[in-house]
């Protein structure tokens, strides 16, 4: 068996590497339970896409122990009422342990700060997405910046242009931002050149934009393949790996932004891809296994300032290969854009916090078992 396992050090996290041989060529990778610092989990409003039960069995299944969720549901959330009603069903039905980022509005610049005891960070919708939640005031853009906590996470979802924008705020205001799903080489290039001068800003990418890209539209279908940020050219699929590769990108993060098929091949249908499932999958055989845990453990923790989840692991076999079907997913939406792809890596059990929480296919887990991050 592989062991890689975290190790406190004086600057950093390191990784010890042991090898157990477990049988001829079969073996068990052991990591650190995976940190999605980015999931939609539809409580409030969605629940027939996904809702706090069904969205945690898929993160343990995908090997994830900790998922934090983002604000844009029906309604979102943006005060202490809308953010008690999803804490409480987490409360309730959460499988793994979980966080939430709550949404800044207009109307929110002076309550967000009173609320942040209880959240993980702040989320800035810069562009139109999915739900409401879009900041178009300068002045209450400019607000949130300089009046939540500088020492908790804010996120934006910011593309192109609105990137310089969200930079330009952050530094007038000398804090530090992350940049949610960068997908474009050019916007890279924005973060590096701003990081190089001194900026404190972060960014994540989405396994949809490192595994897919604008020419995989037509077979996905005109509905299948609408997500924001929009899937890119090659180009810029190339500039991501290699963004993340060089350490650039700090964070895989699924954008897990489950919708029904039905919705998608509806009218209308709302952007958004399923991934909390097939992440671990994909990116195993992509990346060295140091940079994996990098990307899906050490720097979310860091970046979110997340607690330390004792007795906690995942054990993978990297050797089993395994063809990506909805049917056999635990997510509500009932589709996934991998559909067919087949995949060499795949999560065997997970244990949370002492406990058994996902073992071969069958979440073990009980509703509640997951824990808020933060005060609860
Ligand atoms: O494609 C997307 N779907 N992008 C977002 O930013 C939101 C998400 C959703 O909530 O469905
Ligand atoms: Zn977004
Ligand atoms: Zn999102």
């Amino acid at each position: 068996m592989l062991f890689i396992e975290p190790v406190e050090s004086r600057k950093a996290l390191f990784f010890c590497l042991s090898v157990l041989s477990r049988g001829a060529c079969m073996g068990v990778i052991r990591l650190p339970g995976l940190i999605d610092p980015h999931v939609h989990m539809r409580e409030p409003g969605g629940t027939h896409k996904e809702d706090w039960d069904s969205g945690t069995c898929a993160a343990l299944a995908g090997g994830y122990t900790c998922v934090l969720a983002m604000p844009n549901t029906l309604p979102p959330l943006t005060d202490s009422r809308t953010l008690e009603r999803s804490l409480a069903a987490a409360r309730r039905k959460a499988r793994c342990d979980y966080g939430v980022h709550l949404g800044a509005g207009a109307g929110n610049v002076q309550a967000a700060a009173s609320l942040a005891e209880r959240v993980v960070g702040l989320k800035m919708y810069l562009d139109q997405t999915f739900g409401p939640l879009q900041l178009g005031d300068l002045a209450a853009l400019n607000g949130h910046m300089a009046r939540w906590p500088r020492q908790r996470p804010l996120l934006v979802h910011a593309e192109g242009s609105s990137i310089a924008a969200a930079l330009q705020l952050a530094w007038l205001n000398h804090r530090p931002v992350h940049v949610c799903h960068v997908s474009r080489k050019a916007e890279l290039e924005l973060i590096r050149a701003a990081r190089e001068r001194g900026a404190l800003v972060t960014c994540e990418v989405a396994p949809h934009h490192l595994f897919l890209t604008e020419d995989d539209a037509p077979s996905l279908g005109p509905g299948r393949c609408e997500v924001r940020p929009r899937l890119a050219t090659g180009a810029d699929r190339d500039a991501l790996w290699a963004g993340l590769k060089s350490g650039v990108i700090d964070c895989l993060a699924t954008d897990h932004a489950p919708h029904t098929a039905a919705e998608k091949d509806g009218e209308n249908p709302p952007p958004g891809f399923p991934g909390l499932e097939t992440a671990l999958g994909l990116m195993l055989g992509r990346l060295e296994l140091d940079e994996l845990v990098a990307v899906m453990h050490t720097n979310p923790s860091r970046i979110f300032g997340l607690p330390q989840q004792p007795e906690t692991w995942i054990e993978v076999d990297p050797d089993a290969c395994w063809v990506v079907t909805a049917g056999q997913m635990h997510s509500r939406c009932g589709w996934t854009p991998f559909e067919g792809r087949r995949l060499t890596g795949r999560v065997r059990s997970v244990t949370l916090r002492g406990r058994l929480a996902f073992r071969d296919g069958e979440v073990l887990a009980p509703a509640g078992w997951g824990q808020n991050v933060r005060s609860d």
